[in-house]
Order: structure tokens, then sequence, then C-alpha cells
């Protein structure tokens, strides 16, 4: 990685505070299968955006790091200790989707990568942007920032293959230690959650709730049936926003018994069952707002809401630690479409916008948003809107990147 020879500058953190330079280095994954398709297209649009933004004054100096294939091309091993070094060291990065075999083969780089740089806080920010096919009546209802415990629940990755050493050796621990009867042909899977991880995600979506003048924070749990994982999620919520934001919050159960309103400087803090919060998203859509939830609900739920609005193909999304942050698209390889030059890169260049607001660049990201909105308005689109809009002209990745473009100009 050749980062001797680039121009720009580091971001650094000073007192806690991010400090951008005019030219940061920002490294970049291409990423697996329609990566090579959408990232030079997300590439294009930010600088076209920070340019015109900045009269040049300001300009990302992009260093491509490597992981999935083509690091496994150049290093022979998928996630190298420098990509996750530089990752660490540039403070703010952006990846394309990597691959993950399903079943078998190597754990996931995307959740090895976030839990190596203890990037505990997935963050996906769901909203509609005007002239997206949805299939909802009403999507611009959809307005909520989903926080998503990225380090333990299923992420944590514990798991026995049925019939296993290891495997039969919990059973026989488990009947053993508990008088616990699980059959042998079991796969075993462990589900652990700690008051630390939970409180410090919870933490930060009050406090990104407060920062940004959100209106409420649903603590989204299963924990009328796992009691001691998710109901406990649950009760150390209540506890952060009580013990460390009692200022500026009001619970659900507070409002009740006062009948009143909840005042303009103060956050709504209430929960909901994970499954009946699939369904309250899709009814009464526009009452919720931040939402805090653990690992594998954070999963359904995010794509669910994308769903509501336009799809993967326009769902952002980023990891955060309490130093460094890494920006994703919420969606995977799409690998039937890779290579064609006809993937949306709407989700990633969404990502990249949100990078750009977390970095202060806030004129060039509403420049992003602008020059999408107005090519969808036009209705020129990839493939995966045309086929939700009448009349709509369907474009390639990159010609759908010059018409942004053109519009940003
Ligand atoms: P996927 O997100 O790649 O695809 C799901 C569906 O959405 C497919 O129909 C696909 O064609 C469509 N789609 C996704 N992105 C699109 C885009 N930009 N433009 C147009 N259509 C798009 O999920 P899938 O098929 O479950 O996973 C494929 C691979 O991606 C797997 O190896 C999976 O592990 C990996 N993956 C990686 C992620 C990451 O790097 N953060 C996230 C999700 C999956």
């Amino acid at each position: 990685m050749k980062k001797e020879n680039k121009q720009g500058e580091k971001i650094t953190i000073v007192n806690g505070e991010l400090t951008v330079p005019n030219n940061p280095i920002i490294p970049f994954v291409e990423g697996d299968g329609i990566g090579a398709d959408i990232t030079p297209a997300m590439k294009r649009i930010v600088d076209t955006a920070v340019e015109k933004a900045y009269n040049g004054e300001k300009k990302i100096e992009w260093l491509e790091i490597y992981a999935g294939g083509k690091a496994k091309e150049k290093y022979d091993e998928y996630l190298p200790k420098e990509t996750l070094d530089a990752m660490r060291e540039y403070k703010v990065s952006i990846k394309g989707p990597l691959t993950t075999p399903v079943g078998g083969g190597y754990r996931s780089l995307n959740v090895a990568s976030r839990q190596l740089l203890n990037l505990y806080a997935c963050v996906r920010p769901v909203y509609w942007i005007k002239g997206v096919p949805s299939p909802m009546k009403h999507p611009e209802k959809m307005n909520m920032v989903i926080f998503r415990e990225n380090t333990e629940d299923v992420y944590a990755g514990i798991e026995w293959k049925k019939g296993s050493e290891e495997c039969k050796k919990v059973i026989k621990f488990l009947k053993e230690g508990f008088g616990i009867e699980i059959r042998e042909d079991s796969g075993i899977g462990l589900k652990p959650m700690s008051e630390f991880a939970s409180k410090r995600l919870i933490r930060k979506a009050i406090q990104y709730a407060i920062d940004n003048k959100r209106k409420s924070v649903t603590f989204v749990q299963k924990g009328n049936i796992m009691k001691f994982t998710e109901g406990a999620f649950r009760e150390w919520g209540y506890e952060v926003a009580k013990e460390e934001f009692r200022d500026k919050i009001l619970t659900e159960e507070e409002l009740k018994k006062s009948g009143g309103k909840i005042p303009e400087d103060k956050i709504l803090i209430n929960d909901r069952l994970a499954d009946n919060m699939l369904q309250q998203m899709l009814v009464y859509t526009d009452q919720y707002d931040v939402i805090a939830t653990p690992n594998l609900n954070g999963d359904y739920l995010a794509d669910a809401a994308a769903g509501q609005v336009g799809g993967l193909g326009v769902a952002s999304s980023g990891n955060f630690g309490d130093e460094v942050a890494q920006f994703e698209a919420t969606h995977g390889t799409a690998p039937q479409f890779a290579g064609l030059n006809v993937a949306n890169p709407t989700a990633l260049t969404l990502t990249a916008k949100s990078m750009l607001e977390y970095i202060g660049w806030k004129e060039a990201a509403n420049l992003i948003y602008e020059g999408i909105s107005r090519t969808i308005n036009e209705k020129i689109v990839t493939f995966d809107l045309a086929y939700q809009m009448e009349g709509a002209k369907k474009v390639s990745t990159s010609e759908f990147a010059d018409y942004i473009i053109k519009n940003i100009k």
C-alpha cells in the first residue's frame, strides 16, 4: 500500500474531536462483485461534489487498500493486517461489499473487520428520496436511524457444528452441569450480550438523538423470550437513559403518568418487542425515529426499513467505534450483476454522503443528495429502480454516475 507517495494529510482526533485537513487521505476498499462497478462511480460523484462545493479548496486523496478477492490476489490473504492498520490510522474509510461464503469457508470479512477495529455501532439511516419507487403509500414517513450492536449476539460468531467434538462437549456439559437436554444431532450457537457492549451502543444512539435533535430512541428487543440477553438490553437501556441523560430524556412510562406532551427539548425513550416493531414500522412509520437494538434484530430491521423506501440499492450504512469510522453500503456483492456495469451505485454514494457529513463537509454532502434526487426525479435510473418505475430511462452504472455529475455541476 503506497501510503508514502500520497499528497494528502491524515484525519486526526484531537481531544475527542475529529480534525479534518482540506486534503484528507481516505482509504477505500473497492469490494468484491459489483464493487468494481459501483466504487469508481461513487468516487467520481464525490470528487465532483467536493470540487464544486469548495471551488477546489478541498479534495479527498483516495488511498486504495485491499480486502476480499483483490487482497487474496495481491497478498494471498483476504483481510491483510495492513488494511486494518490503514483503517485504524486514517480514522475514516469507505468500503465496497465483500463476499462471505454461506455455511462454510472463511468467516465474514465484514464481521471480522468490525470486530478487530472495535466498530461497535452499525448505524443505518433510512429515509426516502423523493422520486424513488417504493411499495408504500407514504414512503416519506420513513426517517429512521438504526443503531445496531456490532460485536456481540450472533455476530460473536460462537458456533459449533453438529457432531463436532466441541459440540458434543458443550451438549455433555449442559446435560451434566445443568440437566439441560439437547438433541445429539444439534448444532449449537451462543448469544452473549454484555452490559458493557449494550450500554456503549445505547449511549451512542441517545447521544446521536440529542446532537441531531431527533424525537425518540426506541430499544428494540425480544426480551419476553430471551430475558437475560435481550431483556437485559432493554433494562440497561433505561439505566443509561436515566443515569446518564436524565435531564434530556423522558420515558414513555413517565409521559403516560404525566399525561402531557413530550417537551421540545426532550428525547422520548421507549421500547418495543422486535416482532411487533416490524409491523409498527409499516403501520406507524413516522412514530419511530432512532432505534437502538442488538445485532440480529438490527440486521432484519434495517433491510426491512430499507425495503420501505426503495430497497438495498439506496441503503447506506456506517460502522463506528470510539475513534474509527468505516462506511459501507447495506447491500452485498450482488454477484449475479458483478462486472456488468448495471448495479445501482446510489447506496454506496449515499454512504459517502454520510461520510462527508461525518467529517463536516455538509455542503458537498448536500450536493450529492441533490444530484441523486434530481437524477431519479428525471426518471433516469439503474435497472433495479427502473423495474419499479413507469416510464423510466434505464441506464448503466457509469451512465447513471454521469447524469448525477451533470446534475451536480
Ligand atoms: P446482496 O445485497 O448482494 O443482494 C441482495 C439483492 O439485492 C439481490 O437481488 C441483488 O441483486 C440486489 N442488490 C444489492 N445491491 C444492489 C445494487 N447496488 N444494485 C442493484 N441491485 C442490488 O445480498 P446477498 O445476495 O444476500 O449476498 C451476496 C454476497 O454479499 C454474500 O457473499 C454476502 O455475504 C455478501 N454481503 C456482504 C455485505 C457487506 O460487504 N457489507 C452485506 C451483505 C451481504
